[in-house]
């Protein structure tokens, strides 16, 4: 017989299934409970509570394992490069070369951006944060590809969705940026790869010869792996939830991008350039800032560190931090805030607090640094983590659509006011 869990509830006792992982994660299955006895659960910021059952990314937050469709991250990181991994996450299986051929040519033919988007750009303010005019303009295609908004598209269809956005991302960032600058937009070249093509739109001279550099392309390719998809964080169940209304893909990514845009989330790498230059401008004294950390009266944090799952090591950031220093070194970069990035990660990892708390670097502790060895701007940072995070989104919505997941929508113990009779207002 099948696992189960007693609950006893107000004496009376039911038996609650138990739900296994491949990975051998165990979950009591509480479908019934409210039925069965009037109660619910309570698990603010949800930090017990398995949203779904999914097959697209695995996670051992005590072990610092990550998987994406069951390959180790390091092995894609090492060996695979960004659209390869997006075929992978959202078909569920490494592409054949003919397949990956096929793939990235329907993505960089579907690069183009409608010539609207640049009047509606002409509308921001050119010192807008670019997360949110990108939500904006990933929330804008839905009027430009009305088709978008049909509730069961088929297969062939939704396909066509996925790639114009896999493709035009990159175009609408791009644009964002060099709008922004005053500089002349460049149109995508289709001859290019897509982490040098998206490099090239960013920062090519107009008119002028340019030569993609293998660098750079090896660099964006990996974080972009890294960051492509981390299960059920929280920009993805956003991006989840709003797509379990049937709303659109490109609306549910939008909403999506809005969650990523947060300190605590993607905005962390903006957040920890801005700490690290701030520690260096005050003279770079990492232990001061440690101790503001541990300050329960300042409302400060070491950005970059802690994360909820991970409990011992971000497998990224271990992969980041050795890709940090190889890509500095042969982009002939030399950056200080590295230097305190290391002398802040030794001190913090020694330290009780961090050690009691179990909290480590992440992600976004050193991915800043090669994103401004780069020369991405450090507004962009946040964007470079959506442009990477794209794939994961998708093919989450698309498994959200493909096992038609319930509409999301939580329940809450209510602590208001009860009881009250409406006073006119003259009477207040
Ligand atoms: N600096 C100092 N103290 C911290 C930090 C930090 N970065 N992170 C957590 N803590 C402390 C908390 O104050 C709390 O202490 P207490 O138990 O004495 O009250 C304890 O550690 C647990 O913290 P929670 O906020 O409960 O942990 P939670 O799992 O909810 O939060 C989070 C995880 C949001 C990532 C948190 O660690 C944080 O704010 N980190 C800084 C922001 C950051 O780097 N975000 C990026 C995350 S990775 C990503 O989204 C890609």
């Amino acid at each position: 017989m099948s696992e189960q869990v007693e609950l006893i509830v107000e004496g009376k006792s039911i038996k609650l299934p138990v739900i296994e992982g491949t990975e051998k994660e165990k979950a009591i299955d509480i479908a019934k409970l409210r039925s069965e006895t009037g109660y619910i659960t309570y698990d603010p910021g949800f930090k017990n509570t398995g949203s779904t059952r999914s097959g697209v990314t695995f996670l051992d937050g005590e072990l610092g394992i990550l998987s994406y469709r069951g390959y180790p991250i390091d092995q894609l990181a090492e060996k695979s490069n960004f659209i390869e991994v997006a075929y992978l996450l959202i078909y569920g299986k490494l592409p054949t070369s003919a397949q990956l051929t096929a793939f990235e040519k329907e993505i960089a033919e579907q690069s183009e951006i409608p010539s609207n988007i640049g009047t509606i750009l002409n509308g921001f303010p050119a010192d807008a944060h670019p997360m949110g005019v990108i939500g904006s303009l990933l929330s804008a295609l839905t009027a430009f590809y009305p088709e978008s908004i049909e509730a069961n598209p088929s297969p062939e269809a939704l396909h066509k969705l996925m790639v114009r956005v896999i493709g035009q991302l990159p175009t609408l960032v791009a644009t964002t940026y060099r709008k922004s600058k005053g500089l002349p937009v460049l149109a995508p070249r289709k001859d290019l790869d897509y982490c040098s093509n998206f490099y090239y739109m960013m920062f090519a001279e107009a008119g002028k010869e340019y030569k993609a550099d293998q660098v750079i392309a090896d660099a964006l390719n990996k974080l972009f792996i890294l960051h492509a998809d981390h299960e059920q964080n929280c920009s993805t169940s956003t991006v989840r939830i709003v797509g379990s209304s049937q709303a659109s893909l490109y609306a549910s990514l939008a909403a999506g991008t809005a969650a990523l845009w947060g300190p605590l989330h993607g905005g962390a790498n903006q957040a920890v350039i801005e700490m690290l230059e701030e520690i260096k401008n005050d003279g770079g004294d990492t232990a001061k800032f440690i101790l503001k950390a541990k300050d329960k009266n300042d409302n400060f944090r070491l950005m970059g560190f802690g994360h909820r799952v991970y409990k011992n090591f971000d497998p990224r950031a271990k992969i980041i931090k050795v890709a940090c220093d190889q890509i500095l070194g042969k982009l002939g970069v030399s950056d200080p805030v590295l230097t305190i990035a290391k002398g802040l990660e030794e001190v913090a990892l020694s330290d009780q607090y961090f050690v009691d708390r179990k909290l480590y670097p992440n992600v976004d502790f050193y991915s800043g640094i090669i994103y401004r060895a780069l020369g991405i701007p450090t507004e962009y940072f946040t964007v470079m983590f959506a442009l990477g995070r794209l794939p994961g989104w998708i093919a989450q919505w698309k498994e959200m659509r493909d096992d038609n997941e319930p509409i999301g929508r939580p329940r809450q113990i209510y602590i208001g006011e009860t009881e009250r009779n409406y006073v006119p207002i003259d009477n207040r």
